[in-house]
């Protein structure tokens, strides 16, 4: 039998009493202000982003006490929320103050930082004209991640991918990304990769891809109909020094076929959290020598070495107190 719960905090403050956090802090402008107790890391029922999914999201990492790109990521995020016609309660400077604060406040030196902007809490509508004001929301996620130097299997996913409207805005709705994913562990494999409707390469569930061709080439889809990757563009950037030094012949996004990526010695998955993952197989197919290859691990060193110690562009030190 369901019972009525009454002091319902009590009992979930003892639930958690002398137990590990989950999540050190969390952001919430409903509330004004920044959370510590995990029984109140909550979302509002009745927000829209719960029950219709309109709300985006975008990430950040933290390593050694720096947040990685995070300017790049919050100009994404406001892209996003744009093209979702949502409206930020808070200017950039004012979303970018918060989060800075929050992750000084979680005393997390090393995971990262996820953060939903919404059409806010109001009613059960599909319309968000009864939701007075968009809220924001942040939480800071301890984790400890290392470089992956080991390779993983991948498949071509066979649930349909995202038209480029939704693809290319990072909005909560991820119900394909995570079919995507349940497909690939299924089959045995890590994650997939989508191809679009005219047979060109176009991304994976939650990171993008790349190749390196038998000419040493490193090849990346065009980011039109797709998520452009905060790290993939950073790899773009920084991939050049590997061609001044003749290890890679040139850095190029294009459509990508089917047959030259599968033609390709090396490929990888590129995403914040990774930044780099090998791929030795794709649909049980090895791909080059179906080991992890140098050039691959040389990349993975670059993005590597720019999250530890890049330029202050890239990395904000966060005012621990
Ligand atoms: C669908 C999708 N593609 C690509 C990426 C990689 O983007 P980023 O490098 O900004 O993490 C992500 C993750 O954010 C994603 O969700
Ligand atoms: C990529 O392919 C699309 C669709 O076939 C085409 O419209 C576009 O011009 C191509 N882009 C480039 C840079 O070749």
């Amino acid at each position: 039998m369901l019972v009525l719960m009454f002091q319902l905090l009590g009992k979930l403050q003892d639930k958690w009493n002398g137990k590990k956090k989950p999540y050190p802090a969390m952001y919430s402008s409903v509330y004004g202000g920044i959370i510590l107790d995990p029984e109140m890391m909550v979302i509002p029922v009745d927000d829209h982003m719960v029950h219709r999914g309109h709300g985006v999201f975008d990430t950040a990492m933290l390593l050694n006490g720096h947040l990685y790109e995070l300017d790049t990521h919050l100009n994404r995020f406001l892209r996003s929320a744009s093209k979702a016609r949502i409206s930020s309660p808070f200017p950039q400077s004012t979303l970018r103050s918060i989060l800075i604060q929050l992750t000084a406040a979680s005393q997390c030196k090393k995971g990262s930082l996820r953060y939903w902007l919404s059409a806010g809490p109001g009613d059960f509508l599909l319309s968000p004209a009864g939701c007075p004001v968009s809220a924001f929301y942040a939480v800071v996620i301890e984790d400890d991640y290392s470089q992956c130097k080991e390779g993983v299997k991948v498949i071509t996913s066979t649930i349909p991918m995202k038209i480029p409207l939704f693809a290319t805005m990072k909005n909560v709705n991820y119900l394909p990304n995570v079919l995507a994913v349940m497909e690939a562990e299924e089959k045995g494999a890590f994650a997939s990769i989508w191809i679009d409707d005219e047979g060109y390469i176009a991304e994976g569930p939650n990171v993008n891809v790349a190749f390196i061709s038998k000419e040493k080439e490193l090849l990346l889809p065009l980011f039109d109909k797709i998520l452009a990757g905060c790290t993939a563009k950073r790899l773009l950037q920084l991939a050049p020094k590997l061609v001044e030094q003749g290890l890679l012949k040139s850095v190029s996004t294009s459509n990508l076929t089917v047959e030259q990526a599968k033609d390709s010695v090396e490929m990888m998955y590129v995403g914040s959290g990774l930044p780099i993952l090998p791929i030795i197989m794709w649909d049980d197919q090895p791909i080059g020598e179906g080991k992890v290859g140098e050039l691959t691990i040389a990349l993975s060193d670059l993005l590597w070495d720019d999250m530890v110690a890049g330029p202050d562009t890239q990395r904000i030190s966060v005012p621990y107190v």
